[in-house]
This record gives structure tokens, C-alpha cells and sequence, in this order.
């Protein structure tokens, strides 16, 4: 990437950014975590969830879309921004059916682990229970529409990625729900080696045959907190 590069500040952290980088991305590169859902760094960015709101200068933005700039002051972990997250994922926990206790994603899942992290203890809002299928048609891959949470990132992976376009969104408002091409999986194009399955965050789709290989205790976020990967990196420049 050409061009100086600037710094703005995160939380009064000094954060260095390059022309083109997006506050997430410089926020990662610099090793702060900013929380987020329907972000992946593979994929072009969406802002959809607002999991990744941060006030900038003054401002509630998506610091997965906004362009980082020379001196822009953003405020990150602060205690009202982490109850307005807290209340997002609880929200999406009251639209969709999740029981984490028998879910394959449990302790690999980011939505859970982004409830662990802003101290999500009890339903905050009434549960829809929402009737919602599973789609067990293709002999690799299953859906369960019920833990999915419209993050759109296997609708970007598929076409981004994988060239495909297997996924889209099908409704509006509360009955949004995600299509696949062709009515259900085994009529898609859709296979279990791709990026639009390995990107979903959530126990939502799921590669047949490889659940409970690692056990429960042992999983990504029963080991560190979610975002740990991004912090180290700051905390090991300290070292
Ligand atoms: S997808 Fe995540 S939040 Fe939903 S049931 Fe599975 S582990 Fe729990
Ligand atoms: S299936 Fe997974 S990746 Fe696709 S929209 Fe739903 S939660 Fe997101
Ligand atoms: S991560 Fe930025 S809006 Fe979802």
C-alpha cells in the first residue's frame, strides 16, 4: 500500500494506520480489539451487525467500514459501548433459537463467546421462537437456520471466495431468512471445503461427520476470550 502512513488515537492509545486501512483493520494490525460479528478480514466489509460501533469523533460509526484517518479520535472499550454490544447479541439470542448446551459450535461459536465477553447473564428480551428449518439434504454439509444470525459472510464468501453465489437472502425485516441456490443444499453448487463454510461464526453451518472431534472445554474460546489472538499482538510488542 503506498502513501504516509498517520496515527489517530483508540481509547488514547496511539494506533499508526496506512492510506486505505479501515479502523478495524489498523485497530488488529496494532493489536486492539474491536468486537464485531459480520466482519472477516477475507471479505469485502458490510457493516450489517454493529457489533463493531465505536464512537469517532464524537460519532456512533462502524469501524468496519469507516476509513481510518490522520487524528480521528475513537472510543472503543468503554463501559456503555460494551452494554449497547451486550445488547445486540442479546437480541440476535432472542431472534433465533440457540441452545448452546446442544450446539457442535459451543465454545467455537462467536456469537457465545461475544455474550461471555460483555457479561451477558440472563434473557434481557422475550424469545420469538421462531420456526425455523434445518436443511440435512446434502450428504456433507448441514443448515440449521435456527442458529443463524444473517452476518451475510457465507452470502460474501461463496461469491468472493469461492465464486459460487450458493447463498442470498430471501424476506424482510423479522422473516429475513437465508436462501440457497436451488431450494436446499444438495441442489447447490455448495461443497465442504469452502470458505463460505469455514466462515460462519455461529453452529449455523455445519460440515457433517466432524462434530465433537475436539471436546467441549477444549475449544477456541474455552482456551482465551474472543479477540485474544488480536490483543496478544499488543501485548507481546510490550514484552
Ligand atoms: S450457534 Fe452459538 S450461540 Fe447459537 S446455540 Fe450454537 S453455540 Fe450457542
Ligand atoms: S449461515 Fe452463518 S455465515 Fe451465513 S448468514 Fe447465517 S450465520 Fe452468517
Ligand atoms: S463488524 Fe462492523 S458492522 Fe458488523
Amino acid at each position: 500500500m503506498s502513501g504516509e502512513r498517520f496515527t489517530f488515537t483508540v481509547d488514547g492509545v496511539r494506533v499508526e494506520a496506512e492510506p486505505g486501512q479501515t479502523v478495524i483493520e489498523a485497530c488488529d494490525a496494532a493489536g486492539i480489539y474491536i468486537p464485531r460479528l459480520c466482519h472477516h478480514p477475507e471479505l469485502p466489509p458490510v457493516g450489517h451487525c454493529r457489533v463493531c460501533t465505536c464512537i469517532i469523533d464524537g460519532r456512533p460509526t462502524s469501524a468496519c467500514v469507516m476509513p481510518a484517518a490522520k487524528g480521528m479520535v475513537v472510543e472503543n472499550d468503554t463501559p456503555a459501548l460494551t452494554a449497547e454490544r451486550r445488547t445486540l447479541i442479546e437480541m440476535l439470542f432472542a431472534e433465533g433459537n440457540h441452545f448452546c448446551q446442544f450446539c457442535e459450535a459451543s465454545g467455537d461459536c462467536e456469537l457465545q463467546a461475544l455474550g461471555y465477553l460483555f457479561g451477558m447473564v440472563a434473557p434481557a428480551f422475550p424469545h420469538l421462537w421462531p420456526k425455523r428449518p434445518v436443511d440435512a439434504s446434502h450428504p456433507d454439509i448441514y443448515i440449521d437456520h435456527n442458529r443463524c444470525i444473517l452476518c451475510s459472510r457465507c452470502v460474501r464468501a461463496s461469491r468472493t471466495l469461492d465464486g459460487k453465489a450458493v447463498f442470498g437472502f430471501e424476506g424482510r425485516g423479522i422473516d429475513m431468512h437465508l436462501a440457497v441456490a436451488g431450494g436446499h443444499l444438495d441442489e447447490s453448487a455448495i461443497a465442504a471445503a469452502d470458505k463460505a463454510v469455514e466462515m460462519c461464526p455461529v453452529g449455523c453451518i455445519v460440515v457433517k461427520r466432524t462434530g465433537y472431534r475436539t471436546p467441549y472445554g477444549r475449544r477456541r474460546y474455552d482456551a482465551a476470550p474472543i479477540g485474544s489472538d488480536i490483543t496478544a499482538k499488543r501485548l507481546g510488542a510490550k514484552d
